[in-house]
Formats: C-alpha cells, structure tokens, sequence
C-alpha cells in the first residue's frame, strides 16, 4: 500500500506540474576514477551487447541517527525496550527521504521519460530498468563490462557518472556506477569428491561423547556439531519462527540431496524440507550447487523441525546484477512477515582504494540490515576464507595491509568466523577477521576490543585500521563437513559452513524463546559482547589467520578477529537469551 502510494504520489502530481527543461542546467561529476582497481580489466562497451542495466538511485535516509539509536535500544539487554522489535511502518518512517529529494528525483526521472521499476517501501530506493547507451548519456557515463582476473567475474560499472547540479543532494548514490565492489564470491570451499556413495548406507547410533561423535570416517557431521555445542536434536515446535539461507550466483540447493543427507545424517530427525523464494529470477531447479546444498544441508539438518526458505536471488532477465545485496535487502523489507534468522555465505573484499561511493553503498547496505534487525531479524554473515587478506582467497593484498570483508564490515549483522579440530578446538587458518577501513567500531564491541589490541602489542601494526569495526564476532566449526551434491558426497571447508551452522543455533534459541513468550533475538551483538553473555561461549586461544605474507591475527583468550567470541554452548547460550529477555 504505502510503496503503491508514493508511487502514484511521485510521478503524477509533480511530474505533470514541472516545467520542462528544469533538470537542463549542467551536469557535475559525482565520482569519478582514473582507472578501475587493480585486477579489473575493461573487455567491452556495455552497450555493444545492447545490454539493459539495472540501477539503484539512492536517496539520503531520513533519520539514519534515529535508525541506529532505536537499534541499539531494542538489543542492548540492558534497555527496557530490549527485545521490542519496531513494525513495518515505523521503521519505514525512520528512513524515508526527505520530500524534497523524492520530489527532485521524481521529476528528474520522468523528465527523461523514466519510469521506475520499483520503488522501496520507504522511499528510499528507486530501481530504473534502461539500456547502456541511455544511461550513458543520463549520466554522462562510459558504462563498460569488466572481468575480474583472480576470479573471472564480469561486472558493469563506469569509471565516472554525473548528476544534474540541483540533484546533487538529493542522491545518495547511484548503483552500479563506479563502485568496483570485488566481486560477491562464494566463499571459498575445498571439495573432496568422496569415494563413498551414499547407497547402502545405514545410520550408526548416537555417540554422546564428542572423541567418538566427531571421529566419523566422514568429518564433522551434524552429530559431531550437536554433541560439541549441546545442541537439542528435538524437534522445534514455536510457529512463525522461520530460517532464510540466501542464495546468490545461480547457486541452488536440490530437495533430493537434502533427503539423502537427512537419511543418512540425521535418520532420527523428522522428513526435512524447505520453500524456494525467487527474487528477479533467481533459480528454484537445477542440480544442486555445493554452497547452496552445504547451507541449506547444515540448516534444515541442524535447525531440526524450523521452517527454512533457500531465498534464491538472480540477475533478472537480460538485466546486469553484480551485487544482490540490495536487490534481497529491498525484497525483504517490502514483506509483512519476515524470517527470525537470515544466513548469507557470500562476500567481498572492502576495495583497497578510498571510494565515496563505495562507502555510500556500503553504508545503505548496511543500514538495510540495520532495519531487518530492528525488526526482529538476525542477519548472520560468513567472515571469508582468505585469513587475513579478504573474501577471495588467491587475490592478494595489493597494498601489502589487510583487508576487510564486506558486509562482515558491518557493524548491524553478525560475523561467524571458523574453527576447525575438537578438544581443543583451534582457529581455521582461513578465517577471515581484522577491521573495518569503512566503519567505525561500535561501542557495544569496544571493552574486548582494546583489550585484545593491547595484548596484541605491536604485532601487525600499520597493516590493519584499529579504529575500524572489528569482526567476527562468533565462529563455529568450518572444516570437513560432509554434504550430499548430486548424490555424491562430498567434504567441504568454510565459513560458508559456520554461518548456516550458528544461524541454526539461533533459530533453535528462537524455537525456545518464543514458546516461552519472550521475542526472537533480533540484532544480537549487543547481547552477544554484553555481561549477561559472558561464559556463553568457548574461548579459542589458539591458531591465527595469515594472510598478506604474515602470520596473521593470532587467536587469544577472550574475543580475538580470528574466532570472534569463540563457538556457542547452546544450554549456556539459551540460559542468557532467556535471562536477558526478562
Ligand atoms: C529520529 O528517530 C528517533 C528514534 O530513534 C526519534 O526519537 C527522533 O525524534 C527522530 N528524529 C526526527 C528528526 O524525526
Ligand atoms: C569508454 O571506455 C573504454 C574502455 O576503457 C575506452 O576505450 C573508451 O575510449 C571510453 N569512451 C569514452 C567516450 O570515454
Ligand atoms: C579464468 O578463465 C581462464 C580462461 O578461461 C582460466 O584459465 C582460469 O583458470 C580461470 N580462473 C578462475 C579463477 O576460474
Ligand atoms: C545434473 O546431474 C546429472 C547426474 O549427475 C548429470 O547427468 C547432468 O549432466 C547434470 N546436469 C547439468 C546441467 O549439469
Ligand atoms: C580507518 O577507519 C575509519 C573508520 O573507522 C575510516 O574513517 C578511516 O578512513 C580509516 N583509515 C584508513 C587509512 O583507511
């Protein structure tokens, strides 16, 4: 209703009310850069293929400060309004533009003969459908198809773009223009094609002990998890309590592969499924992909009994879509009802260069889970495989410091990082943590922060921001999990796996919460560093993340960016949820 509305009351009134000509005045350059970011390399002109680009005209939020100190006061445990989400609406009021900037970019856009495909709930968004060579001369661009060398993603962007000199305010951004954001890779995940198939195989009976749980000829299995972290193999009951997996990339899991993993790993559990969502076309068939089977295998697996969507977002017919981070923020917030737990095992590198308009981007993105969260969402994120040197692994660190991840960066959703063996259990080498040279370190991480820093001494310095957002904030398990792919089975590593992992932990957690009447965590990083967490967890203390020709970030007592916090014990973890939710 609301989105229909503005629609009607942004292009009519005022576009039929405008003198023509208005938006004739002269064209500034709104960013612009000599040349892309290392490693990208320009193949051809977008509008040779007479390709049709996607874009996001963004505008300022309206009451970003508001946003943000609403958040913190629904998740901090110690607020009297811990726990009391926001609505719909009344998050939608907190980021509504201006009238102005609606009204400007109204007219702008039907000046030129544009009609918007969308436009978000709140207003903040507009989606515009329109070739290459239009947008071209829109925006005084040079939109141009590169490939990323290190993982031979294409991309559409333009090295500079400009606005009409009175719409300057009144756009956050356009996206994608000149933001290189590498490319949102799966995060790396080293498959072993099993020799074993599945046939004829028959389930082994429960081990309590985790020696014997976690030393199946197959890895870390679902049994191993539940006896490592006390997780209940019951069944959850709690209604509206529902896990989304995201899906980018034309990954897609198979309804089959997850059956035949059930049976085999989880023979005690009842018959596990789960709901496609399409998003632009995004793929609901196909064999099954491993991110894809891994996530939805080591949620519907582990998250016994909640109902799980595999929300699979594509590229949109004949359209150009590099970064779906967006395009499922602004599906999910036009829905009345949305999931309690949302996992994502795809990231990017923070760029290496100092771009407004990545930050602009970054920024918006981030406030778009900042708004899930405030609704009552968890918005858990894989921290990236490449240690210390970003999301893609084999990159490099062009200028020798670390590099961030990104939307781990953000300091709204939470950062699983990885461990790996039992007993003790240890970093993962590839765990992905370090800080953010795009977001400032929120107050809620700030005691056990400067308390690692000053363990860490001199170690690293110059190479990392300690100023920045430091993450992850929790890690789980990330090496050997088995997975069936196309009836075979394969073994794969990765925060890829510790994410859908953690976020089932969640859910369970959920399952809990809401049966005893108190609300879904929400937002948890507040309460996962706050007091009323502590002793929730298990500290890694050893192990580190190299990366960038270093030995990385070492993993020491207390929380540290290799292991976060360190991995969830689910009865103590369950104890302070229900705790803080008094
Ligand atoms: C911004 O939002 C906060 C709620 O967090 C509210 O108290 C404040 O009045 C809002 N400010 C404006 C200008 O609307
Ligand atoms: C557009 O970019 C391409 C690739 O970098 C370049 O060859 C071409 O000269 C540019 N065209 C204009 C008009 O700037
Ligand atoms: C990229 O494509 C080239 C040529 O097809 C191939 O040799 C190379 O291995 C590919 N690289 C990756 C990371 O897939
Ligand atoms: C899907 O898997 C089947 C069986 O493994 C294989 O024969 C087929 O070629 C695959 N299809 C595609 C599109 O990869
Ligand atoms: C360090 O991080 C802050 C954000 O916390 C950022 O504003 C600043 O530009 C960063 N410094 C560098 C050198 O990137």
């Amino acid at each position: 209703m609301v989105a229909a509305g503005l629609y009607l009351l942004l292009l009519l009134p005022f576009a039929l009310s405008r003198p023509a000509g208005l938006f004739k005045s002269k064209l500034v350059v709104r960013s612009s850069r000599a040349t892309p970011p290392l490693g990208f390399v320009p193949i051809t002109l977008a509008e040779d293929p007479g390709r049709t680009l996607r874009l996001t005209v963004a505008l300022p939020q309206g009451n970003i400060t508001g946003l943000h100190a609403a958040l913190l006061d629904v998740s901090d445990p110690k607020s009297t309004n811990y726990g009391r989400h926001m609505s719909k609406s009344d998050v939608e009021r907190l980021v509504m533009p201006a009238a102005e900037s609606s009204k400007a970019v109204a007219d702008w856009l039907s000046n030129n003969g544009i009609t918007p495909s969308s436009i978000s709930p709140s207003g903040d968004m507009l989606t515009i459908e329109v070739p290459a060579s239009r947008a071209n001369t829109l925006l005084n661009a040079n939109f141009t198809t590169y490939i990323h060398d290190a993982t031979n993603a294409t991309m559409t962007r333009t090295l500079s773009y400009s606005l009409p000199d009175e719409l300057g305010p009144h756009v956050s951004f356009i996206y994608p223009t000149t933001q290189f954001l590498s490319p949102s890779s799966r995060l790396r995940i080293r498959a072993v094609d099993h020799p074993t198939t599945m046939d004829g195989r028959r389930p082994t009976t429960r081990r309590a002990d985790v020696a014997s749980a976690c030393s199946s000829e197959f890895g870390t299995t679902p049994e191993c998890l539940q006896t490592l972290y006390n997780i209940p193999t019951i069944s959850a009951t709690a209604s509206g309590n529902t896990l989304a997996v995201t899906g980018f990339l034309d990954e897609v899991p198979d309804p089959d592969d997850l059956k035949t993993f059930l049976a085999r790993f989880r023979p005690d559990a009842p018959d596990g499924t789960f709901d496609f969502t399409s998003v632009n076309g995004g793929l609901t068939d196909g064999n099954g992909t491993s991110e894809a089977s891994l996530d939805i295998q080591y949620t519907v697996g582990l998250a016994t009994g909640v109902h799980t969507t595999f929300i699979s977002v594509g590229g949109g017919q004949g359209t150009a879509n590099d970064s779906p981070f967006l395009d499922e923020i602004n599906f999910l917030l036009q829905q009345d009802v949305l999931p309690t737990v949302m996992t994502t095992s795809f990231a990017g590198s923070e760029p290496d260069d100092d771009d407004a308009d990545f930050t602009s981007l970054a920024q918006t993105v981030c406030n778009g889970y900042a708004q899930l969260g405030l609704r009552g969402v968890s918005v858990l994120f894989g921290s990236g495989d490449g240690g210390v040197a970003g999301a893609s692994p084999g990159v490099g660190c062009p200028s020798q410091s670390f590099i961030a991840t990104f939307p781990s960066d953000c300091p709204f959703v939470t950062s699983v990082g990885a461990t790996q063996q039992f007993e003790p259990e240890i970093a993962a080498p590839f765990s992905s943590g370090g800080f953010s040279n795009t977001f400032r370190r929120p107050d809620y991480q700030a005691a056990q922060v400067e308390k690692y820093l000053e363990a860490l001494g001199e170690t690293n310095a110059g190479l990392f921001n300690a100023t920045g957002r430091a993450f992850p904030d929790v890690s789980f398990q990330g090496v050997g999990f088995p997975i069936v792919q196309n009836g075979r089975l394969n073994v794969l590593d990765g925060t890829s796996a510790s994410s859908p992992s953690f976020a089932s932990v969640v859910a369970l957690i959920n399952d809990q919460l809401l049966n005893a009447g108190k609300p879904s965590l929400g937002f948890m990083n507040p309460f996962l560093y706050s007091e009323a967490a502590s002793g929730a967890f298990n500290d890694i203390t050893s192990g580190s993340n190299p990366g960038c020709g270093t030995e990385g970030f070492p993993a020491l007592p207390g929380w540290d960016p290799v292991t976060g916090l360190g991995t969830p014990d689910f009865e103590r973890l369950l104890a302070a949820a229900m705790n803080a939710a008094q």
